[in-house]
């Protein structure tokens, strides 16, 4: 147990003219409360007007990622005495407009994800008696991909969407790889065509910050070269 102090940014589009401010709060923390437990607490114990997202409790749904300590993270998953520090400081995902306090809008990933057609396509008519087959070899293929929980928090770290808003994203490019690689798939083109484009793919310029930013350990960098690789192939074959 140990007593933290958070600050915590606040914003409420209601009361504009007071704009984003830093709000404390203090807390007993147990040993195995995680900082989702510690806003839950916060918010029903001391203070209900605060708003964040939060559903799965378990690192899946991807709505909890925050900006901790300046790094993003999903709040349910971060133990908050192993941050070691006194004092917590919880931001909404930086480069997203935020909606009310560390409740930001994901119309941007929702934008870049449609824009690579994120679903398999495959016109042939499945077998009847059996699922589309897959090797094992094939299905490796798709490790690090599949894994994706739409979080936001690589994109929210990178510089070219700072600079573009409608650049599509890591966590798009890395969707479209999940396509791409899958043998299943009938038509990488049609994932492709909105990457080589000015808002698209060619504007990474390999700074890693989404593998450092991903919760989960993936890789979006290593998509981007696969998919320019690919680009390129189709290009001149
Ligand atoms: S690649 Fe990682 S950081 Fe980016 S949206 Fe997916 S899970 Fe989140
Ligand atoms: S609440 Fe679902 S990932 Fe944290």
């Amino acid at each position: 147990m140990a007593i933290l102090k958070f600050k915590i940014n606040r914003y409420n589009p209601d009361d504009e003219r007071r704009g984003h401010y830093e709000q404390e709060y203090e807390l007993d923390v147990p040993k195995g409360y995680t900082v989702l437990d510690c806003l839950n607490d916060i918010k029903w114990k001391i203070d209900g007007t605060l708003s964040y997202r939060r559903s799965c409790r378990s690192g899946i749904c991807g709505s909890c990622a925050m900006t901790i300590n300046g790094v993003n993270n999903l709040a349910c998953e971060t133990q908050a005495l192993s941050l070691k520090s006194d004092t917590v400081t919880i931001e909404p995902l930086r480069g997203y407009p935020v909606v009310k306090d560390l409740v930001v809008s994901l119309d941007p990933i929702v934008r870049g994800l449609m824009a690579v057609r994120p679903y398999m396509i495959n016109k042939t008519p499945p077998p009847t008696d059996q699922e589309r087959f897959q090797s094992p070899e094939e299905r490796d293929k798709l490790e690090g991909l599949y894994e994706c929980i739409l979080c936001g928090s690589c994109t929210s770290a990178c510089p070219s969407f700072w600079a573009d808003k409608e650049y599509l994203g890591p966590h798009a490019f890395l969707k479209a790889y999940r396509f791409v690689a899958d043998s299943r798939d009938e038509d990488a083109r049609a994932h492709l065509e909105a990457l080589d484009d000015k808002h698209g793919l060619w504007r990474c310029h390999t700074i890693f910050n989404c593998v450092e930013a991903c919760p989960k350990g993936l890789n979006p960098t290593k998509a981007i070269a696969e998919l320019k690789k690919e680009i390129v192939k189709g290009k001149v074959g």
